[in-house]
C-alpha cells in the first residue's frame, strides 16, 4: 500500500482521546456504506468498481484508444465537473503539464468546461485543418457547457471530413439509455460508452468518462485500475490503524467539529494541479449541504508560499493543510556547480532538486504547525498510473465515510441546479418563461 498518513502533526490541535473518540462513527459510516443503507445509496457503483468493472466497455476503450491515437492528430474532451476533472487530473499528474508539447503526436484538449468565446474560438483554431476527433461526456447529456461546445466542434468536423467520417471520430460517453446525447448518438451512430447509473459524475473518473481520455493520453488504465483495486482492499479494513480512509476521514472530521472550517490540499508539485481540483469537487459537492461541511480549498507548493503563505501563516485561524507528499521524481535534476558563483546557489550544487524540496516541506510543515495550522501529511509512491489509482480510491472512499460522519448524502448535489434554473430562464428556454419574468424583475430593481 503507498497511501500513508502521518497525523503527529495534529497532536497540539486534537488530543489522542478526541481522536480516538471519533473511531465509533467512522466504523459506524463504514457499516453504512458496506452495508448500503445510507443516504444517497443507489450511487454507490464506485464502490467495487476497480474490481467489477464492464471488461467488455474496457477492451472496447483500449481498442478507441488505439484507433484514436492511429487516426488523429488531436482528441478534444467535451465535459464539465465530474465530467472532465478526473481524466485531466490523471493525464497532467502522469504525463505533466506539458504533455502536449513536450511529446510528438496526439494532442488532447478539453473544452465544454465553461461558457466562452474566447476559448471556443482557441480549442477551434487548435483543431482546424488537423485530423481530429471528439470525446463528449455528459451523463445527462444536457449540459450547456458540454452541448455548446459539442454542437460548434461537431459543425466544425462534419464540415472539414463530411458527415460520414465526422459520424466516426465522435465518441459519446453517456447514460445506457436516456437523455439527448444518448439519442443523438444513437441517430449517428457513434461509438457509445456508457456512465453507469449508480454512479455520479463526481466518482466517474474510473469509468470510460476517465477512463477513454486518460487510455488516449497513453496512461496504463490496467495500472490504474489495479492500483485502485488495491487501495479497495486496504479502505475495506475495519481497523484504525491499517485503514488510512478511516484515519484521514477521522481527522478531518474532528478538526471540523473543533472549530476548522477550510481544508487546504497542499501539494509541491505542479502537475498535481487538476488532481487537486477533482479532489476540490470530489469533497465540495459532497458535503458541503445543509449548510455544513469543510470549504475545500487547494494551493500550489512552493509557487503559493509566497502568495497565500502569509495567510496560512498569520491569517484567520479557521484552517487546516492536508499535504499530499510523493515519493522521489522518476526524473531527477541536480543543481550545476558554478565557479564564479555569482548567484550564491554553490551550497547546494550537486543537491538533487527532490532533496531541496524536501527541505522547503519540512522547513514550511513547522512553520505553518507553529503558526497554529494543523497539518495532515499523505505519503504516496512515486507519481505513476497505479498510485494515482490506489489515490482516487482512497480520497473517493474517505469522502463516502465523511459524508456520513457529517450526516449529510454525499453522492447528491441538489444546490447545482439553482444556477441552472435561473440560466435556463434568462436564456429564454421553454418551459421557464415565469421565471423568467420573475428575475427580470429582480435584476431590474438591482
Ligand atoms: O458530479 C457531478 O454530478 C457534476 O459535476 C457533473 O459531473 C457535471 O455537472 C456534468 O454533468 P453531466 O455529466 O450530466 O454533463
Amino acid at each position: 500500500m503507498s497511501v500513508a498518513l502521518n497525523t503527529k502533526h495534529l497532536s497540539s490541535f486534537i488530543s489522542e482521546e478526541e481522536y480516538a473518540a471519533i473511531y465509533p462513527q467512522v466504523e459506524a459510516a463504514h457499516n453504512q456504506l458496506e452495508a448500503k443503507s445510507g443516504p444517497g445509496n443507489d450511487f454507490l457503483g464506485w464502490m467495487y468498481l476497480p474490481r467489477d468493472y464492464d471488461k467488455e466497455e474496457f477492451a472496447r476503450i483500449k481498442e478507441a484508444a488505439a484507433k484514436i491515437r492511429e487516426d488523429s492528430d488531436v482528441l478534444v474532451v467535451a465535459g464539465i465537473g465530474g465530467s472532465y476533472l478526473g481524466a485531466r487530473a490523471v493525464i497532467e499528474a502522469v504525463k505533466g503539464q506539458f504533455h502536449n508539447e513536450l511529446e510528438n503526436g496526439l494532442k488532447i484538449y478539453f473544452c465544454g468546461n465553461s461558457i466562452s468565446p474566447t476559448y471556443l474560438n482557441n480549442i477551434i483554431s487548435l483543431c482546424k485543418g488537423k485530423r481530429f476527433s471528439i470525446n463528449v461526456i455528459s451523463k445527462s447529456g444536457t449540459t450547456t457547457e458540454t452541448s455548446l461546445a459539442f454542437r460548434v466542434l461537431r459543425e466544425l468536423l462534419e464540415k472539414e471530413m463530411g458527415v460520414e467520417e465526422a459520424n466516426k471520430r465522435i465518441y459519446a460517453t453517456t447514460d445506457r439509455r436516456k437523455g439527448a446525447l444518448k439519442a443523438l448518438a444513437d441517430q449517428a451512430g457513434y461509438e457509445t460508452f456508457v456512465v453507469p447509473d449508480d454512479i455520479g459524475g463526481r466518482y466517474s473518473v474510473l469509468t470510460a468518462v476517465g477512463l477513454l481520455p486518460i487510455a488516449v493520453a497513453g496512461v496504463d488504465i490496467c495500472r490504474l485500475m489495479e492500483g485502485a483495486e488495491t487501495m479497495m482492499e486496504v479502505c475495506a479494513k475495519t481497523d484504525m490503524a491499517e485503514n488510512p480512509a478511516w484515519q484521514y476521514a477521522a481527522a478531518r472530521y474532528e478538526l471540523y467539529r473543533t472549530g476548522k472550517k477550510i481544508e487546504v490540499l497542499a501539494a509541491y508539485e505542479p502537475s498535481f494541479r487538476f488532481m487537486a481540483e477533482w479532489w476540490k469537487q470530489l469533497y465540495g459537492e459532497s458535503e458541503g449541504k445543509e449548510h455544513k461541511g469543510l470549504f475545500p480549498a487547494s494551493v500550489e507548493f512552493t509557487a503559493d508560499l509566497h502568495s497565500m503563505g502569509q495567510y496560512i501563516q498569520q491569517g484567520e485561524r479557521s484552517l487546516f493543510e492536508t499535504v499530499v507528499r510523493f515519493g522521489a521524481s522518476h526524473r531527477p535534476q541536480v543543481v550545476p556547480l558554478d565557479e564564479t558563483d555569482g548567484d550564491g546557489l554553490n551550497f547546494l550544487a550537486g543537491k538533487d532538486v527532490d532533496f531541496i524540496r524536501t527541505q522547503a516541506m519540512d522547513g514550511t510543515l513547522l512553520a505553518h504547525v507553529e503558526g497554529g495550522v494543523p497539518n495532515i501529511i499523505l505519503r504516496t509512491g512515486q507519481i505513476n498510473a497505479f498510485t494515482l489509482g490506489e489515490l482516487i480510491y482512497f480520497f473517493e472512499y474517505a469522502c463516502g465515510l465523511s459524508g456520513y460522519l457529517l450526516d449529510v448524502n454525499p453522492f447528491d448535489q441538489p444546490g447545482v441546479e439553482a444556477y441552472k434554473k435561473n440560466m435556463f430562464a434568462l436564456l429564454g428556454k421553454p418551459g421557464y418563461e415565469a421565471l423568467r419574468q420573475e428575475l427580470a424583475e429582480k435584476l431590474h430593481r438591482a
